[in-house]
């Protein structure tokens, strides 16, 4: 089994270099990002508080979840852009340091990957705590100006001081919460994409990838 870990903070390039680098390798992508929005997404819609630890626990192991295809299907509906709306986003770091929610997903991100015969797999604490075993572990990084500029592109309609207050605050939660904490992982390879173009960051993946194989 091939896993390729990417973690760094939100607006780091994860997604896309996850996404390109998949794509260049011929390996499945999972962003376990989406998961744990997708776990935020369901306790709103069913009124769970997502301080409520217990209840939140409840809510990521019942939930069904697909990830196939870049759709993000939450007990057959489809949440791909709800998950991603402000809403989850301000309730999705309280949900990510609830240590229940975070055993039930490492679960299901091994199982998926045992099924899909590893792949590229981001997130936070995927070379860390997850697969600390992996073929290579990147940690990517940049600015924080930089990612509330990506960010702030991304979704047009919020104002960049705005992004950029909240990525400082999910950083904060992220880096500080007591469960797999967002850390440089042993072994893992830095780069800083604040001046690299997603090419750049690609061919330097691949050729660390080609190294290791
Ligand atoms: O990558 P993202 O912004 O979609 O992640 C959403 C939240 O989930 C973010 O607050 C960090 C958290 N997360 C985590 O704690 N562990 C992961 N493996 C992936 C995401």
């Amino acid at each position: 089994m091939r896993v390729i870990a990417i973690d760094g903070p939100a607006g780091s390039g994860k997604s896309t270099v996850g996404r390109g680098l998949a794509d260049r390798l011929g390996l499945t992508y999972l962003d376990t990002g989406a998961m744990y929005r997708a776990v935020a997404f369901a306790a709103i819609r069913g009124g769970v508080d997502p301080t409520d630890s217990e209840p939140i626990g409840e809510v990521a192991r019942s939930i069904e979840l697909s990830l196939d295809g870049g759709r993000v299907v939450v007990d057959g509906s489809d949440a791909t852009i709800e998950i991603r709306g402000p809403e989850v986003s301000r309730a999705v770091s309280l949900v990510a340091a609830n240590p229940e929610v975070r055993e039930e997903l490492r679960t299901r991100q091994r199982l998926w990957a045992a099924e899909h015969g590893g792949g590229v797999i981001e997130g936070r604490d995927i070379g860390s705590v997850v697969f600390p075993d992996a073929v290579l572990k990147v940690y990517l990084t940049a600015d924080p100006a930089e990612r509330a500029r990506r960010r702030a592109d991304e979704m047009s309609e919020l104002e960049y001081e705005r992004v950029a207050a909240d990525l400082a605050r999910r950083d904060a939660l992220d880096q500080g919460r007591d469960d797999s904490p967002l850390v440089e992982p042993d072994g893992a390879v830095t780069v800083d994409t604040t001046a690299m173009t997603v090419d750049e960051v690609l061919e330097l993946l691949v050729r660390l990838v080609e190294e290791r194989s």
